[in-house]
């Protein structure tokens, strides 16, 4: 039978008389995954083997050899002069034995009231929380992006859509800070992720606590955890943190999606509202004129890996029951893709942004086709003292008549709009101006108007900068 030195040779191996399958131990081993978080297993090591020093559980010697040698190990990790073993069953595993080997005796005495379902559970988190800060750090930079942007466009008036058809005249701005405001609110949420998630599984070992007197504050305060997890079979058990995470990513992502969506719509040659700068589009390998929106399709296309990360981690927790099944190993593939998806697009959309060209002019002419002013036209006529309904229906009217002649209202004589309905009157025309439709949607609506989005912006600043305190 195919072999490995694992099984009876394993760190666990006291109960067993044959070694692992090569094959079982393909499928068991989760190192070329989880290798990553050995920063974060180092950590946690260092920070139990401290504490069972001070409860007097270890010797002060033990504790100082264990503490050496990690910091040894993490040094040579980090320059690479030492490499992670791809055959070791998983992180944890490599460095306890690399450990013992290089300082005997005490390295053996580390893993004392301490399990892998404990361990695990903290290096995942104490990775999460640092990515945590990672990502709000990408986040606050596309959002600041888009509030300048949208500062600098506070009267560029484009056509608002619905249904994807030119709907009321608004600006740029509003545009932009509408999805900032999505962006803020994931922010915000990824704080709260972080807050509930900021609670330490260790000293939870295998699923019951443990018998010794351990500190289990000393190594929560010493890892930047603001409490412990008072239940050692929840601590172990639970992966909220991993889903509300990805569940924050996968809405971010959605947002960057639907926006993702519209740049491309804006980059084409029939809307044409922006052009991307050259750093941040790609060509075509045979057509010679292509320019072509990469950086946003990417942005939609890394939303359906976020997205489908999360339901990878519903779909595996939902059966399980408490406390640690080896499917949990499986949660760090889809965690760590997520994030890493959000960290590698976030920087290149921004930058995207930021490069690109805003048409304005285009977007003007666009706003002023397709009757964007005809709810105010009717809202004009309900100030003349007609029902709304009856101001919309001879508003579509002239709608009509107009589309026919394909001219706008703004261009129709007024004697045709007299015979629509005398009462309208020669002001009607600076009525339904773009900028008198943008200009008298204000703050009280959260409409377009310039000193309103104005006003919200520097709201949103100031939350921006609440939220990175
Ligand atoms: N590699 C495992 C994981 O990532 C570590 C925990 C193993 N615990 C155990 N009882 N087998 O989940």
């Amino acid at each position: 039978m195919a072999s490995t030195d694992r099984g009876s040779g394993a760190l666990w191996g006291g109960r067993f008389n044959e070694a692992t399958a090569a094959a079982a131990a393909r499928l068991n081993s989760s190192i070329a995954v989880d290798g990553r978080l050995w920063r974060e297993d180092i950590r946690g090591s260092r920070a139990h083997a401290r504490m069972l020093a001070r409860q007097g559980i270890l010797s002060p010697a033990d504790a100082a050899a264990i503490e050496s040698g990690l910091l040894a190990i993490a040094a040579e990790l980090e320059s690479g002069s030492l490499a992670i073993d791809g055959g070791a069953e998983d992180i944890h595993m490599f460095i306890e034995s690399e450990l013992t080997r290089r300082i005997g005796e005490a390295g053996k005495r580390l893993h004392t009231a301490r399990s892998r379902n404990d361990q695990v559970a903290t290096d995942v988190k104490l990775w999460l929380l640092a990515r945590h800060a990672d990502i709000a750090d990408c986040l606050a930079g596309l959002i600041r992006c888009l509030l300048t942007i949208a500062r600098d466009h506070l009267s560029t008036i484009m056509p608002g859509y619905t249904h994807l058809q030119r709907a009321q005249p608004i600006t740029l701005g509003f545009h932009l800070a509408a999805h900032a405001h999505a962006f803020l609110r994931d922010l915000d949420r990824l704080g709260d992720a972080a807050r509930r998630g900021s609670e330490s599984p260790l000293g939870a070992a295998a699923l019951a606590g443990s018998g010794y007197p351990l500190d289990r504050e000393m190594t929560a305060a010493e890892l930047g955890f603001a409490s412990v997890m008072t239940n050692a079979m929840d601590a172990v058990s639970d992966r909220d943190f991993l889903l509300e995470t990805t569940g924050v990513l996968a809405l971010l992502m959605t947002h960057l999606s639907r926006f993702a969506e519209e740049i491309i719509l804006w980059s084409s040659q029939e809307f044409a509202f922006v052009e991307l700068a050259d750093a941040y589009s790609t060509g075509s390998s045979i057509m010679p004129q292509k320019k072509n929106p990469d950086i946003a399709e990417l942005a939609r296309a890394l939303a359906a890996r976020v997205l489908s990360d999360q339901q990878r981690l519903f779909v595996l927790l939902k059966g399980l029951p408490l406390a640690y099944n080896k499917d949990l190993q499986e949660d760090k593939e889809a965690l760590f893709d997520a994030v890493d998806s959000v960290l590698l697009v976030l920087p290149p959309f921004t930058g995207m942004l930021e490069s690109m060209t805003w048409r304005t002019k285009r977007m003007r002419e666009a706003a002023g086709l397709g009757f964007t002013n005809a709810t105010d036209f009717a809202d004009y006529l309900v100030g003349q003292g007609i029902a709304f309904r009856d101001a919309h229906r001879i508003v579509g009217e002239l709608v009509r008549y107009a589309s026919d002649r394909g001219l706008g209202l703004e261009q129709l004589p007024l004697e045709t709009l007299q015979a629509a309905d005398p009462r309208i009157a020669e002001d009607v025309y600076a009525y339904i101006s773009l900028e008198a439709c943008v200009e008298r949607r204000t703050a009280a609506t959260g409409g377009p108007a310039a000193v309103a989005v104005a006003a919200d912006i520097a709201r949103m600043e100031a939350r921006l900068e609440e939220l990175r305190r």
